[in-house]
């Protein structure tokens, strides 16, 4: 059974409700899910999972800051040891979405190996958004089965 860690932040739920969604799309997949906010992430739980999907709100067109501890605590602990480890991004906005790129650009620097389109949703996903982020997290559960 492969292994997918979501690790998000939220601050007024629209970005947990999203984090949900991929984690009921990977579950629906077979795959053991891990659903952690930012600030409960260890290094650790990245170095274990076979797959990553990292979830934030837009913030001032980067992403929320309790991912980007994560990220900045993870980075050396992880370092050289996540090379091509699959991932998916997914941001919730206000009507931007630039924080996405901020994301791309951090997972890059862990090398990590992009392997599905990113999900943007305005607002509260619902409908036609929850099945695009069932479906990433079904197709992060698939790439790690692999
Ligand atoms: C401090 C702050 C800054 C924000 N900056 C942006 C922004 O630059 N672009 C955008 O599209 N939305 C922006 N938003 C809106 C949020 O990204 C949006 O409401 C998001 O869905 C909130 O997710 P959450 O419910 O998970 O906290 C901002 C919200 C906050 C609180």
């Amino acid at each position: 059974m492969s292994k997918i860690l979501i690790v998000y932040c939220s601050m007024s739920g629209n970005t947990k409700a999203a984090a949900e969604a991929v984690a009921d799309g990977a579950k629906g997949a077979g795959a053991k899910v891990t659903l952690k906010k930012g600030a409960d992430a260890k290094p650790q739980d990245l170095l274990e999972c076979d797959a990553v999907a990292l979830g934030s709100y837009d913030a001032f067109s980067y992403m929320g800051g309790e991912l980007k501890d994560f990220l900045d605590r993870a980075f050396y602990p992880t370092q050289g040891q996540v090379t091509d480890k699959p991932y998916a991004a997914f941001v919730t906005h206000g009507g931007g979405g630039k924080a996405l790129q901020s994301i791309e650009s951090v997972a890059q620097s862990f090398k990590l190996k992009k392997v599905a389109e990113a999900v943007l949703v305005k607002g509260r996903p619902e409908g036609q958004a929850i099945a695009d982020l069932k479906a990433l997290g079904a197709k992060l559960a698939k790439v790690a089965a692999k």
